[in-house]
């Protein structure tokens, strides 16, 4: 019984993904499946007995995605069992299966997968209930449980680094926003399960862990969000620890004084500030004000040395003006971004926002999108300017993708690094440990170098 995952949307997303094929595997399931029609030459006769698709709602355009794989893959194998799983398996389920899923699970539901497919756990007796059991279950008010990576399944085993969700759902219903309603309310996941997991990853071969949640920082922990980071810091085999994401209404001081005094906490803080315009920000219910979004930039620049910021930003809010984007522009160059994720505004049914009057029309949202991007693409490579000549620190990741006589890993503030090696050097032999790389080109998003030979002792 083989099965195929296609993942969607955030580190959310492939966190879970990762989890569902732990929990599929586990009940003796072949992951060697690919979507249908996805097969490549060489991978076999291609398909699979039950195709995993994990959605995202976040905007309309991954959710359009979701659905033409749907109808997809129905059309390419009409035997094939479709299970929709994540957030547009959460927020409409009966559309999926009236497209043609067969299971749709919402995301704290995942572990009755085995179940939901008729698998019995015992392996070699699995089989599927036919198409026309079509089970969907999407219960949404349950007190929401974290799955864990077990070390006989995990999928990680091998990678250099782990995502660990710390944190389920968010209350912040910016009003743009349909994760609080995809996701639930915020839960905050027991601290003992969050070390135990990152434990599991080190001991399987990680070397940096990934922290997740919709607002890291308003967790609910005995230390707060830094007391959390200290004592994941402090485990033995890691060598970074990073987090997303961090809204700026919950950055704190004391937040910043962790990552300056922690050095396993990388200097890098991807903030979302969503619009530059004060007036924009409190119709998206963000709760916080341009002014202040700057002045937390000074505090961390003034307290982390060396620290990068990346942030999202959407264009064409209801009710944006060119004065408003303006502010977004401004913003923009002020703070000198070393990554940005901007959208244009989707509208999603049930937010806050979706029934806001004075729509931007879609042709001046797009030229906006455009422009800042374009202002954005002119300015990184004179931001990332700032690295050349210098020595540092690269976390090895594998070969670079561009040219596998390279190696590839990513410096301290999460700028992907490509290097020339040292002589007699093999990649292989630097998988997982921090190297000295001296800078000598930037190209566009990514820096290029060489590996500088280490000393003798
Ligand atoms: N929790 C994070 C925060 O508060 O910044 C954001 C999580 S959301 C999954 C990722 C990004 O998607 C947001 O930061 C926002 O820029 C973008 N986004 C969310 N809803 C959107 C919408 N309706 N239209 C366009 N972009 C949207
Ligand atoms: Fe969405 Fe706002 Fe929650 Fe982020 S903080 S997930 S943007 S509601
Ligand atoms: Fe993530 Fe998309 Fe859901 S961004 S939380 S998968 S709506």
């Amino acid at each position: 019984m083989r099965f195929a995952i296609r993942t969607f949307g955030c580190q959310m997303n492939v966190y879970d993904s990762d989890r569902i094929r732990d929990i599929l595997m586990a009940a003796g399931m072949d992951p060697s499946g690919s979507g249908p029609g996805d097969a490549r030459p060489g991978e076999g006769d291609g398909g699979c007995d039950v195709f995993i698709l994990n959605t995202c709602s976040v905007r309309e355009k991954p959710r359009q995605k979701v659905v033409s794989a749907i109808s997809h893959a129905r059309a390419a194998n009409p035997k094939v069992t479709v299970v929709v799983t994540g957030c547009v398996a959460q927020l409409e389920p009966e559309t999926l299966v009236g497209i043609g899923a067969d299971v749709v699970v919402g995301p704290d539901h995942y572990a009755e997968l085995p179940e939901l497919l008729g698998l019995s756990c015992v392996q070699g007796t699995n089989a599927l209930r036919s198409r026309t059991e079509a089970v969907r279950i999407s219960v949404a008010d349950e007190v929401p449980s974290f799955l864990m990576a077990s070390p006989d399944t995990m999928s990680e085993r091998g990678a250099i680094s782990c995502f660990v969700p710390i944190q389920k759902g968010c209350d912040n219903w910016c009003a743009f926003c349909v994760v609080p309603a995809a996701r639930g309310r915020e839960v905050t996941r027991p601290e003992a399960e969050i070390l135990e997991e990152c434990r599991r990853f080190l001991d399987a071969g990680a070397r940096e862990l990934f922290l997740l949640g919709q607002n890291v920082n308003s967790v609910r922990l005995p230390g707060g969000f830094p007391g959390l980071l200290e004592q994941v810091a402090a485990l033995p085999g890691l060598l970074r620890v990073r987090f997303t994401t961090s809204h700026p209404r919950d950055c704190s001081p004391e937040l910043a004084r962790a990552m300056a005094r922690l050095p396993g906490v990388m200097p890098w803080l991807h903030l979302p500030v969503q619009s530059g315009s004060s007036r924009i920000l409190a119709a998206m219910g963000r709760r916080y004000t341009r002014e202040h979004y700057l002045e937390l930039i000074d505090l961390f620049r003034g307290e982390v040395p060396g620290i990068a910021f990346t942030t999202d930003v959407i264009v064409g809010f209801p009710g944006e003006t060119e004065a408003d984007f303006e502010d977004t522009v401004d913003l923009v160059q002020k703070v000198g971004f070393e990554g940005m994720y901007s959208f244009m505004y989707s509208p999603r049914p049930g937010t806050r926002a979706a029934t806001l009057p004075d729509p931007v029309p879609h042709d001046v949202a797009a030229a906006r999108l455009n422009r800042l991007q374009g202002l954005h693409e002119e300015q990184m490579p004179r931001l990332l300017e700032r690295y050349r000549d210098l020595s540092v620190e690269v976390l090895v990741e594998g070969p670079s993708a561009r040219d596998p006589r390279h190696a590839s890993g990513r410096n301290p503030q999460n700028v992907v690094v490509n290097f020339e090696l040292a002589d007699g050097v093999e990649v292989a032999s630097l998988r997982g440990r921090v190297v000295s790389v001296h800078v000598l080109e930037v190209r566009t998003h990514t820096l290029f170098g060489r590996m500088n030979v280490p000393e003798r002792a």
